[in-house]
């Protein structure tokens, strides 16, 4: 028997919050929007942040097999002809005959205008990359495009990275950048947008090995949205069969998440074969081979390429986190994000606005500031500002009130169980450094146990 998946998140209520509480705002938005573009705010920048990082952390600094590299958006227009991204980078467009709106044709369940119930044309091929001109003069010989995968950055550097780093294979270079399609359709929100992130890794392995790395890096990086507080009901792998496969492709495997919408590709694990590097030495010139010093064996490395959007994966951490239940005989909506994700890891709410309690509070405030991102809030009752702090899922509140003045301590909430506990202020700051860190609730010289202590 499948067990039920469940999630109490829904588009409507995720959207709502993230323009209510300023996650993520539509590009240019007093002019109307713009479509499929979108803006990130002061908390949706630090979830994005954290994500980026905790990737960077995990996949480049941690290892020793991985380097990372930072790319331009425009390359040389060649690239995307050895790529195959000219001729293969295209989706079936038909256009409806009567109201002239453009669809995808694969997308549609009947061959009608589904706007108007207008006559289609003929699908034709529709290339998704952004065109635009380099330098002053707007003629064929100026295009270039603006790269819809960061990808290529590192097959066109990989002589540059083996040279300079001396690196021996396996081993992978990492990129975080922004890529750009012109897709036809677009929506739910920022799943697919027009302008988007990702997170790669171009793994070059020796040919005959490259089974083994795959089923690799499909397990790690399922493991590490698990690592970063993704649910394991709301994952699941998608082994793609053949007709599926992109044209560089021998096998692929998508990462798949339980959107409101229902499931969706979070990452693509991709086994590239020497396709990329083949066809940029046969384009360029230029040999890219690598030289086995074992068996002095010259070959093109093969390719495995976890590849990630990072746009739909502060969707799935926003999806996952949101829950809603009861505090104080009151809903209250709660981002229960893992402590590494949380845009927000501390917030100081002074139980008064009256000297010397707000001295005190601030001083608190001061000092953990250069630690982590903390806010200070002493507007309305301590119940609405922690319902606040719950709503965009920060992990602790430190209050401090007259009795602090007295005991030099100060009660710190935690979020998910709600129990409140004193500590020394000299305490606060390893306290909150251990517990942000992983070390569990109940566990350290401070221990919050869910059902004991006193409750808000
Ligand atoms: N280099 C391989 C590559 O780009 P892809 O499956 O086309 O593969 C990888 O893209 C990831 O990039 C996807 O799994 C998705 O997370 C993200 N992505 C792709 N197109 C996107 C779009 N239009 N909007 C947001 N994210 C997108």
């Amino acid at each position: 028997m499948t067990e039920e998946i469940t999630t109490k998140a829904t588009m409507d209520k995720i959207v709502s919050l993230c323009r209510r509480r300023g996650f993520v705002f539509q590009s240019s938005e007093i002019y109307g929007g713009l479509a499929s573009c979108w803006d990130f705010g002061p908390l949706g920048v630090e979830l994005k942040r954290n994500l980026k990082e905790a990737w960077w952390k995990d996949m480049v600094q941690c290892r020793d097999d991985m380097v990372g590299i930072d790319t331009s958006i425009l390359m040389h227009p060649q690239v995307w002809v050895a790529s195959g991204h000219l001729k293969h980078f295209t989706d079936p467009l038909v256009e409806c005959r009567v109201c002239q709106k453009r669809f995808k044709a694969d997308e549609l369940e009947k061959p009608v205008c589904p706007a108007c119930g207008g006559e289609l044309t003929e699908p034709r091929q529709f290339n998704t990359m952004f065109k635009t001109f380099m330098g002053p003069v707007e003629d064929s010989s100026s295009v270039v495009y603006l790269r819809p995968e960061t990808a290529q950055g590192m097959f066109v550097n990989f002589s540059n990275v083996l040279t300079t780093t001396r690196k021996r294979l396996p081993f992978g270079i990492a990129q975080v950048g922004k890529s750009f399609r012109n897709e036809i359709t677009t929506g739910n929100f920022i799943f697919r947008d027009r302008e988007f992130e990702q997170m790669e890794i171009e793994y070059f392995v020796k040919p005959g090995t490259q089974d083994k790395w795959y089923e690799y890096w499909v397990n790690e990086r399922y493991n590490w949205y698990q690592q970063i507080g993704i649910k394991k009901e709301h994952l699941k792998l998608h082994y793609k069969c053949k007709e599926e496969l992109a044209h560089y492709a021998l096998a692929c495997c998508d990462i798949e998440y339980y959107f409101p919408m229902g499931w969706g590709e979070l990452e693509g694990i991709a086994s590239r074969g020497d396709y990329d590097l083949t066809q940029h030495a046969l384009a360029s010139g230029k040999s890219l081979e690598y030289v086995d010093e074992e068996t002095k064996e010259h070959y093109r490395p093969y390719v495995v390429e976890p590849s990630a959007g990072v746009d739909r994966a502060v969707l799935a951490l926003m999806c996952d986190a949101y829950d809603e239940d009861i505090a104080d005989g009151e809903q209250r909506v709660i981002l229960r994000f893992h402590p590494r994700m949380a845009p927000v890891k501390v917030a100081v709410l002074p139980l008064s606005k009256k000297e010397p309690l707000v001295k005190l509070a601030r001083e608190i405030y001061d000092q953990l500031r250069p630690c982590w991102v903390t806010q200070y809030d002493d507007t309305q009752s301590i119940g609405r500002r922690y319902r606040r702090q719950d709503e965009i899922g920060t992990p602790f509140c430190v209050t401090v009130d007259f009795q602090s003045l007295e005991d030099n301590q100060v009660t710190v909430r935690e979020r998910d169980s709600m129990v409140q506990i004193r500590i020394p202020i000299v305490e606060l700051k390893d306290t909150l450094a251990a517990k942000l860190a992983g070390e569990p609730l109940t566990a350290g010289a401070h221990v919050w146990r869910a059902g004991e202590g006193k409750k808000e």
